[in-house]
């Protein structure tokens, strides 16, 4: 899988499914939940009231309404509690989850936020491994490229150095 990463916000980055950092209930969220759903329109809290919620670690798909995408998939990350209640594992889920829905929907392209790293308090600097390898681990019949939008140079800066880490155990 084709790893990219683009500094930006991820209501204005065109790719075949955007990815959500839901809460379970899937209604009623900050973050880049409500910068999602104010961008996409009333209508995806709409189809979002119908699926009745999501577990952690899971993943569910919308419609991407005013959104330059096709589908919005949504997610919920684990809170961070200390790091011994699974975090590490729901957090790889999540990705997981998110990238066999989208590569079953016909997905060639997929943007993800930092899941868990604002709100629900997950350390930046083990979440963007857990991140990059689950991505780059991950082969699809469609799905080629995957992109992690950061909304700020330090998360950007937190998933370069991930990157870098792979690209050396690569070459060790
Ligand atoms: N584009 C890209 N990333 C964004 C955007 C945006 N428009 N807005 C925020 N972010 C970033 C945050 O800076 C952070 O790096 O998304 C990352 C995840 O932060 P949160 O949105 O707080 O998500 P999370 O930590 O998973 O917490 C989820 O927050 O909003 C609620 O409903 C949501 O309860 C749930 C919780």
């Amino acid at each position: 899988m084709q790893i990219e990463l683009f500094e930006g916000d991820i209501t204005r980055f065109a790719a075949d499914a955007i990815v959500n950092a839901a809460n379970t209930s899937l209604l009623d969220g900050g973050g880049v939940d409500g910068a999602i759903h104010r961008a996409a329109g009333p209508e995806l809290l709409a189809e979002c009231r119908t699926l009745h919620g999501c577990a952690t670690g899971q993943a569910k798909r919308t419609g991407a309404y005013r959104l330059p995408a096709r589908y919005v998939i949504h997610t919920p990350g684990p809170i961070w509690h200390g790091g011994h209640q699974n975090e590490a594992a729901l957090l790889q889920s999540c990705y997981t989850q998110c990238l066999r829905l989208a590569d079953d929907s016909g997905c060639r392209s997929i943007a993800f936020p930092s899941i868990s790293t604002g709100v629900y308090r997950f350390p930046l600097d083990l979440a963007a491994p857990i991140a990059i390898q689950t991505l780059a681990a991950f082969s699809g019949v469609c799905l080629q490229k995957a992109t992690m939008v950061c909304f700020d140079a330090v998360t950007y800066a937190a998933y370069q150095q991930a990157v870098q880490a792979l690209d050396d155990a690569h070459e060790a």
